[in-house]
């Protein structure tokens, strides 16, 4: 048996939960704990609400309002939410309660002793007009890199962690005023001490995702600096140390430590000991915005502190809504609290596992939601239990009947019974919640078509065994669905034990236990239904309908430097030019850009220019366009021009064919 620590990346609380939330951190953690509880191990899953920092700061001074008080209204709603999609944290706590500034106080104290944390002076930006100093989300401008808006600690377009101090055209959140750089200090962390430890880490932690390792091992290799850990502002945990008033730590080396106090404040409750989770195995659920804190800072930290590094960091990636990219300050979002109105949680908890793999991006749209539903969960989950427990009762009064004289058919359907808690288990165990459900999945299916193929109903007059090994099967798929379904469809599972006079589905080695013929079941309840084609409109239009435009400040119909990036855009030289019969507009050209062969573009330039006008021009190419045909001729690519007038754009005398645009 083993000891598992799994934490959930703590939420800011400036915000209630929504589906992003649920599928990057707490349902894998959930399905994770769950399981691992079922097989035996002893779990301690904790998190808390991350309620200093900027964010809550600036949300409070924009509704004139004291932090605490916003940070307090969203932890209840956070509880709220995660209570109602049935994640089972064993503890859940805040940054604000007094164990944790203990803790964050005297972890920090303990790495200054130690000489690991140093006073630095330093230039930041100061508002003169409201006479303070503006870290982090307090200032927003320019961003040096790709020059979208900015805050003055990430620019959201191009990913890229900042200083305040680095943004172009900087202003002051709170009155707009630019402001000056102002000396003072703070203090900092030698994490670039930890470069080789951490490199190691990274790279012989032969368990860590891929995501995780390429994310650090990328930022390794440009090298660390050491890290500010303090910050000028009111709102926070102060710095324990009498030289250093008005200071408060950087939110981000106590909100790890939330991990450590929620843990610590379960260990009051409990008297059990939470150090003997974190030794044995840690895993920490993230999302992959917050890769590198975890496997780069905190490690860091940890190493300083003298504790034992995480075994395990899974990110999760992003989850779009409807195709786009989900934003709160548009209202582009479906929230826990209104999803759970209308349906049951283990609905999306279902969705949400087998759309994507956790690593992968994944998408969110209501038609989908409503097609697995329909066809996955009711059509062929629901269905085959539905009339396995019908039929029971009519044909065997509710009993599980005899096997025996089983065909190759039915021991081959046994089978899969039988190997599918493994199968599953394996996939948890590794992380691969998607897959493990789709194999609960299939087995489900293939359930469905062994009861159609057998057809008891017919059967049951003529040859009762048949019937009876027919029915045997399936209450047992019934049973192993249960138990296999417990860590990702809580509710459900349980009612399926239920029906099926199961006590609990405490225990994954008995979902290997066949149940005897003769046990009784009760009364079968329709467990699943099908969602309606007018919900389903009515759920995108009321997104739709909330869908605030205007303010527009984080996410938009922007694109990211990465999704430029796709696009490839050659200099290229014309070689020939030729009308396209039967079409006015369309051109035939052969392009040279760069490559063994001219490629042929088709371009709708013929009303601007007559083909020996562009012979020789220089031009710019969209070189990875997909081919296409036009008026049967193949295009391959494109040359970029005006609409209207047709004006090409043409590159400056030094521009090399074949030179990429970027
Ligand atoms: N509140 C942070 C965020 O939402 C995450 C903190 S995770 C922890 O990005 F590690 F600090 F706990
Ligand atoms: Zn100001």
């Amino acid at each position: 048996m083993s000891k598992i620590f799994i934490s959930c990346a703590l939420p800011y609380a400036n915000g209630p939960c929504h589906l992003g939330h649920i599928r990057s951190t707490y349902l894998p953690a959930d399905i994770y704990a769950r399981y691992n509880r079922m097989i035996g191990n002893d779990v301690l899953m904790v998190c808390a609400t991350d309620e200093h920092g900027t964010p809550i700061a600036v949300k409070a001074d924009k509704e004139n309002k004291k932090p605490i008080e916003i940070s307090k209204r969203y932890h209840d709603m956070i509880v709220r939410d995660v209570k109602s999609m049935n994640i089972s944290l064993d503890n859940f706590t805040r940054t604000t309660d007094k164990a944790h500034y203990e803790i964050a106080q005297n972890f920090f104290k303990d790495l200054y002793d130690k000489n690991l944390i140093y006073r630095q002076d330093l230039e930041q930006l100061y508002c003169d007009n409201c006479e303070k100093f503006l870290p982090d989300r307090y200032v927003e401008g320019l961003c040096p890199v790709c020059g979208a808006e900015a805050r003055g600690d990430h620019c959201e377009k191009c990913g890229k962690a900042l200083e305040p101090t680095e943004l172009d055209e900087p202003h002051c959140i709170t009155c707009g005023h630019t402001p000056k750089i102002k000396e003072t200090y703070q203090y900092a962390f030698k994490l670039s001490e930890f470069e080789n430890t951490l490199k190691e880490y990274i790279n012989n932690n032969q368990n860590l995702p891929a995501n995780v390792k390429n994310y650090a091992s990328n930022w390794l290799a440009e090298g660390l600096n050491d890290w500010i850990l303090t910050r000028d502002m009111d709102w926070g945990i102060p710095v324990p140390l009498d030289e250093a008033k008005g200071k408060v730590l950087y939110v981000w080396i106590e909100a790890f430590l939330g991990y450590i106090s929620s843990a610590s404040q379960w260990s009051k409750k409990t008297s059990k000991k939470w150090e003997e989770y974190w030794n044995d195995y840690v895993v920490h659920f993230i999302g992959k915005d917050i890769i590198y804190h975890h496997s780069i800072f905190w490690p860091g930290l940890l190493t300083a502190y003298g504790c034992k590094l995480p075994d395990m960091i899974y990110a999760g990636e992003f989850l779009s809504l409807e195709g786009e990219k989900m934003s709160t300050s548009k209202n582009w979002v479906i929230w826990i609290e209104d999803f759970v109105k209308d349906y049951e949680p283990d609905l999306l908890r279902y969705y949400l596992t087998i759309n994507a793999p956790l690593n992968k991006d994944s998408d969110f749209s209501w038609d989908d939601f409503q097609r697995r539903n329909n066809d996955e969960l009711a059509d062929v989950v629901g269905n085959f239990l539905h009339r396995t427990f019908v039929f029971t009762k009519k044909s065997f009064e509710s009993k599980i009947p005899e096997y025996n004289n089983p065909t190759a058919e039915d021991e081959e359907f046994r089978q899969a019974i039988e190997a599918l808690p493994d199968k599953a288990g394996k996939h948890i165990s590794n992380y691969e919640f998607r897959e493990a459900l789709v194999e609960i999945f299939k087995v489900a299916k293939k359930g469905n078509k062994y009861f159609n193929d057998q057809e008891p109903w017919k059967t049951v007059k003529e040859d009762k065994t048949k019937a009876s090994n027919c029915l045997y099967l399936s209450n047992q798929l019934a049973k192993t669905l249960a138990y296999t379904l417990k860590p990702f469809l809580p509710t459900k599972a349980d009612k399926i034990a239920e029906i099926m006079n199961i006590k609990t589905l405490d225990n994954w080695e008995d979902a290997k236990i066949p149940l005897p013929s003769g046990h009784v079941i009760n009364k079968a309840k329709p467990l699943f239904k099908k969602i309606e084609d007018k919900e389903i409109e009515a759920q995108k239009a009321k997104l739709k309908e909330n869908l605030n435009e205007k303010e527009d400040e984080n996410m938009s119909d922007l694109i990211t430097i990465d999704q430029f990036d796709e696009v490839v855009i050659k200099i290229g030289e014309i070689k020939e030019a030729e009308k396209i019969e039967k079409s006015d507009k369309l051109l035939k050209l052969q392009v040279d850009i760069g490559e063994d062969k001219t490629r042929q573009i088709v371009a709708g330039l013929a009303k601007f220019y007559s083909p020996e006008e562009l012979i020789n021009r220089k031009v710019c190419v969209v070189a990875n366009l997909q081919p296409a045909k036009l008026f049967n001729t193949l295009s391959e690519g494109m040359i970029l021009a005006t609409g209207e007038t047709g004006a090409l754009l043409t590159p400056d005398e030094n521009a090399k064919i074949g030179e990429r645009i970027q």
